[in-house]
């Protein structure tokens, strides 16, 4: 069974830019290791996630993420069953001010969305644009 969790947070103000960069590129490693599929981005203090997989690992996962001390503020933006992945791996992407403009990326991320629902496609992609303006 594939499922997906969906949520924003607010980084603890202490993590400094570097801790927040390693943190997005652990992820990125491990959750490909695991057959983790989706998108973590941060911007501005928020960072925005996707996970999706095998519905007892993403479970566990978002439950060791909720629990991480280093955000808070989780909001969750939607959990649910899903047919097949939307993403074929793992991104992470530290969005700075240059990058928010720059980043061919952001366009692609953008079109990974083309396989959810259109209710949850519409929502990630607001999100997304609040993340990139
Ligand atoms: C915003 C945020 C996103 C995270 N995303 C992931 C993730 O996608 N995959 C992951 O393995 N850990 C992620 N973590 C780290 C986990 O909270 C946790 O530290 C990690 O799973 C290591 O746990 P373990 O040592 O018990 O295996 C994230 C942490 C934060 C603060």
């Amino acid at each position: 069974m594939h499922y997906a969790i969906s949520y924003v947070s607010t980084v603890d103000t202490d993590l400094e830019t570097q801790e927040i960069k390693d943190l997005l590129a652990h992820s990125k490693k491990i959750n490909n290791e695991r057959n983790i599929t989706g998108l973590l981005l941060f911007s501005e203090g928020n960072f925005f996630q996707v996970i999706e997989g095998n519905k007892m690992k993403v479970k566990n996962l978002f439950q060791k993420i909720k629990d991480d001390k280093r955000h808070h503020g989780i909001i969750k933006i939607f959990e649910k069953e899903i047919t097949r992945e939307s993403y074929n791996g793992y991104e992470s992407s530290f969005l700075s001010e240059e990058a928010k403009y720059n980043d061919p990326s952001l366009q692609y991320y953008i079109n990974y969305l083309k396989v959810l629902d259109p209710k949850s496609q519409n929502t990630i992609k607001s999100i997304l644009r609040a993340f990139i303006s």
